[in-house]
């Protein structure tokens, strides 16, 4: 009788951590949908007076953005810090659960530069901003969420719950980090280089490939 309840209790412990295990690799797009993207889901923003092939490329599925820490904000109006980004245009949402898909390659000297966003929201302009720092990624300037970046390729699986006000980043398929969201609001995916108030190298650089945009239905 013992000897039973014994093997019962080891089952539902080693169950309980094999469910956790599996939860915590499931794959981020499990139970989404793919939105297919064109040409015109990119909307490449980049500072106004450069041409555009002095700061990005398109080659073999990578897109490569990069700016410099004395360039020109992305429009003459704007008195925001320089930036090259990817700005997938036509899928604003406001509502509902939507997740940013891609494959990240920053090469080592890039340091505060936020390499993925998500722009818009009820408090402030950004819902997150995922800056390298020294080859860690910080949100914002704050708590690190995941270290030694440099010179690799990651894939990023971001989240948003608007309606439960959340969001979560996997890394590799990892969940690194979740946080309330800063209310709804119009709001759309960006990826690529924009620089920080401070702590910026000259050079910033981001790669992708592989973007890809998914909705909970
Ligand atoms: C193009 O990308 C593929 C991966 O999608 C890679 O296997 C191949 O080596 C790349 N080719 C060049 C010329 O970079
Ligand atoms: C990045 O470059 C610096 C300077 O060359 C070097 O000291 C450092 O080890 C490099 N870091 C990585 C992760 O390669
Ligand atoms: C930015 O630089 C200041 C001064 O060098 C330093 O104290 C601070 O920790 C840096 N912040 C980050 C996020 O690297």
């Amino acid at each position: 009788m013992d000897f039973s309840y014994k093997n019962v209790s080891f089952l539902v412990v080693f169950l309980t951590a094999a469910y956790f295990f599996l939860l915590s690799c499931a794959d981020p797009t499990e139970g989404f949908t793919n939105v297919p993207l064109t040409q015109e889901n990119f909307e490449i923003q980049r500072p106004y007076d450069i041409p555009l092939e002095e700061r990005y490329s398109f080659l073999n599925g990578t897109h490569r953005l990069w700016v410099y820490a004395n360039d020109k904000p992305h429009d003459p109006n704007s008195h925001t810090q320089p930036r090259t980004e990817v700005r997938i245009r036509g899928l604003d949402y406001y509502s509902g659960v939507w997740q940013f898909e891609g494959h990240a390659f920053v090469p080592n000297g890039t340091s505060g530069a936020t390499i993925v966003q998500i722009h818009g929201a009820s408090h402030g302009a950004t819902t997150i901003i995922l800056r390298i720092y020294n080859g860690d990624m910080r949100y914002y300037s704050g708590q690190v969420v995941a270290t030694d970046l440099y010179d690799k390729w990651f894939r990023v699986n971001l989240i948003h719950d608007v309606d439960g006000g959340k969001v979560t980043l996997f890394l590799d398929g990892v969940e690194k980090f979740e946080t309330k969201d800063q209310g709804p609001g119009e709001l759309h995916f960006k990826c690529g280089v924009y620089a920080a108030p401070a702590n910026i190298s000259y050079y910033m650089e981001s790669k992708w490939r592989d973007i890809k945009i998914y909705k909970q239905y």
